[in-house]
């Protein structure tokens, strides 16, 4: 048994308890779960064999945190830049009761002066990393450890001149694949209008087809690299082979994956970044479909991601990569 806290979207902590298996308890954002599994799609962040805190006063709960990260320092060295982690449930005040138990641990951790001007606040890169994560279900119980897995999800800075708020979700998908478009690279954007995907690929120097019925807006109209195609984007096919397929279609998911299936299927596209909607379903099926190995996207994709992103809703995003 190996217990693990999984952090998530406030409101899909049902989807993530699921995800995650072996639910023991869960909360508004939070599940934790008697799997040690990590690289979750619900997950943003997996606390890994986390220690329990409880305390009436923030004070003490800093306290019994400070403890904490002094007893698993001893013998520990600190070199270099380390992540130091505090979040807290999606609860009305629970933003409120998290910077109070922060700055009190710090103010308890001052003396260890060196070792602290090497954290680094905020969540961690993707994947595994060591530090202090803490993480606070409630106000007067918080949970801690000192290694977590990161799925990459984070809040992203808008651009003025991004058509819609969908720009945000394939900016944070490029961090989850490691990579974005490069200049010169094409990009098959179906489902473009009003254009936020295509204005992010454009903005880096590739050149991109938006396949649309609908009309381009802002930053994305007249783009002098964003050539506009009115089609359906299940009829459409390329003249020739492309670095990237986004798709964010509002289509039935199932039809939308068997469209990306046929794109790598015929050799289309290197790269993918595609957004499945499934609206009221639950959407633990459709991540199983997506990205099993037995399926045409995953049999042949190298690498391949499902995350349900900070700025995604009731929506999941794939990367992939041929
Ligand atoms: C969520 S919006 C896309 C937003 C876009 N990614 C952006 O960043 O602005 C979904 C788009 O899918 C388009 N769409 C739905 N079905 C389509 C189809 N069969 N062919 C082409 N476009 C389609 C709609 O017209 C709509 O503009």
């Amino acid at each position: 048994m190996s217990l693990t806290l999984h952090i998530g979207q406030p409101g899909f902590e049902t989807f993530l308890a699921k995800e995650a298996g072996a639910c023991r308890e869960k909360g508004p954002g939070w599940a934790l779960s008697d799997n040690a599994s990590t690289d979750l799609c619900f997950s943003h962040l997996s606390l890994l064999e986390p220690v329990e805190f409880k305390a009436k006063t923030g004070k003490e709960l800093a306290c019994g945190l400070a403890g904490y990260f002094r007893e698993t320092s001893k013998g520990v060295r600190y070199d270099a830049p380390w992540p130091l982690c505090f979040e807290s449930a999606g609860m009305e005040g629970m933003t409120q009761r998290r910077r109070t138990v922060e700055a009190e641990f710090l103010e308890e951790t001052s003396h260890l002066s060196r070792v602290m001007r090497l954290a680094e606040p905020g969540r961690p890169a993707l994947g595994a990393s060591q530090g202090l994560f803490v993480y606070l279900p409630d106000f007067d119980r918080a949970f801690a450890c000192r290694q977590a897995w990161a799925g990459g999800q984070r809040r992203m800075a808008d651009d003025a001149q991004a058509p819609s708020r969908s720009y945000l979700k394939v900016e944070e998908a490029y961090l989850v694949l490691g990579e974005a478009p490069q200049p010169g690279q094409t990009v098959a954007d179906l489902g473009a209008a009003p254009g936020g995907w295509s204005y992010s690929a454009a903005r880096r120097g590739a050149k991109v087809l938006a396949v649309d019925n609908g009309p381009l807006k802002g930053g994305a109209e007249g783009h002098p690299d964003i050539s506009h195609c009115k089609e359906d984007a299940f009829k459409f096919s390329p003249s020739s082979a492309v670095d990237w397929l986004f798709c964010d279609l509002l289509e039935d998911p199932r039809r939308t994956l068997g469209l990306l299936s046929h794109w790598v299927k015929k050799g289309w596209c290197r790269m993918l970044v595609a957004n499945l909607k499934f609206g009221r379903n639950d959407p633990l099926p459709l991540l199983r479909q997506a990205l099993s190995p037995r399926e045409e996207l995953g049999s042949r994709c190298s690498f391949l991601k499902a995350r349900h992103l900070y700025h995604d809703r009731e929506e999941i995003t794939l990367v992939g990569r041929i």
